[in-house]
């Protein structure tokens, strides 16, 4: 006779979080990952911290031995412009533990906890995969938007009709500094409000130690382009090094503050940093864009960027509606 147990699924916090979660996310390579998943327990544990600190709720879970977990999950209510009641959810299964069911519990810890904390919807990203696609769907998910990489190469650059924005002056956040001695915090305050509306932000919580975190260690003020509209910083895009393909940069954060869109200024930006890139003699510009969001796409488009297709270059994004609060005490 085989008896077969289910292994334990705990709730956790802290570094035994942040160890379990970047463990089973190192083992696997990078074009696989999703948004909100980290490689390293410093990053996670700075990611949960500042939801928490901004009373954001999240929650973690491990299934089985936290040193070599069979699958993790995480959610957070989501702190942009999704429809109110909103909740972010991923769920990792690791590819040995696949088929028994693992992915289904941590769906229904993650969806009954959300369901507790208020929640109206959970989205979750998978990458185009007919067993993700299988498993979503059985759970209830249906697939309401998608995310993908475009490209251009700056030899075959095409700049838009649509002249600059007037009364806009476009500089770096380098020389931003050296006129405004709180330069810092107004571009967090851009960043922040910028971060509201894109459809899946970098970092869901802008803070200012966070803020200051990234300019110093993954952005270079000289390569984050501010627009400026007399004393106000209205707009922003920031262009980084690829780690892993040398002469590539990726855009970031294109965004213009509400009351100032449609007057050119994101096709200013785009310009400015299309001629930065070619002063840092990078060869190709990539970035991600969320296909439904027609104004950054028609930019992008009218410079000529393309989709790029092949591993890791299109994630899909789910929505389950919780119409009730599941079954189990997680
Ligand atoms: C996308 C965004 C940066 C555009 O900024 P902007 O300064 O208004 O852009 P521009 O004025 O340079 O150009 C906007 C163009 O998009 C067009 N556009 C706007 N909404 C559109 C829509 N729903 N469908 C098609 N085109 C649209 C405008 O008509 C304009 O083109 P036109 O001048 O030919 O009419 C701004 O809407 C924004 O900040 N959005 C939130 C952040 C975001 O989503 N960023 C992109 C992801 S990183």
């Amino acid at each position: 006779m085989s008896t077969t147990t289910t292994p334990p699924l705990q709730i956790v916090q802290g570094m035994a979080a942040a160890q379990a979660h970047a463990y089973l996310v190192a083992a696997i390579p990078a074009t696989q990952r999703c948004d909100y998943e980290y490689a390293t327990p410093y990053e996670i544990l700075h990611f949960d911290s500042d939801l928490r600190d901004a009373g954001i709720p999240i929650r973690r879970w491990i299934l089985g031995d936290s040193k070599d977990p069979l699958a993790t999950a995480f959610c957070f209510r989501a702190t942009w412009n999704t429809p109110r009641h909103t909740f972010w959810g991923h769920v990792r299964v690791r590819p040995d533990a696949m088929g028994q069911g693992y992915g289904s519990m941590l769906i229904q810890a993650m969806e009954h906890w959300a369901a507790t904390a208020g929640a109206q919807a959970v989205r979750l990203l998978a990458h185009p995969e007919p067993r993700h696609n299988t498993f979503l769907t059985n759970a209830g998910y249906v697939h309401i938007g998608t995310e993908q990489i475009y490209r251009v190469l700056l030899a075959d650059i095409t700049m838009p009709k649509r002249p600059d924005a007037s009364n806009i002056t476009i500089m770096t956040l380098a020389e931003y500094m050296q006129r405004e001695p709180d330069a810092i915090e107004q571009a967090c305050m851009l960043h922040a409000a910028v971060s509201l509306d894109v459809p899946m932000p970098d970092e869901p919580v802008v803070t200012l130690s966070k803020f200051r975190r990234l300019l110093g260690e993954e952005v270079n003020p000289s390569c984050f382009l501010l627009a400026v509209s007399g004393d106000m910083l209205v707009g922003e895009s920031i262009l980084m090094d690829s780690e892993s393909e040398p002469g590539v940069m990726w855009q970031h954060a294109t965004g213009v503050l509400p009351s100032f869109r449609g007057q050119g200024i994101a096709t200013s930006l785009k310009r400015e940093a299309i001629r930065l890139a070619q002063s840092l003699d990078t060869r190709e510009l990539k970035t991600w864009m969320e296909t439904s969001n027609a104004s950054i796409v028609k930019i992008n488009q009218e410079f000529g960027f393309t989709k790029v297709d092949g591993a890791g270059s299109t994630i899909l994004m789910y929505e389950h509606l919780i119409t009730h609060g599941g079954g189990n005490r997680y």
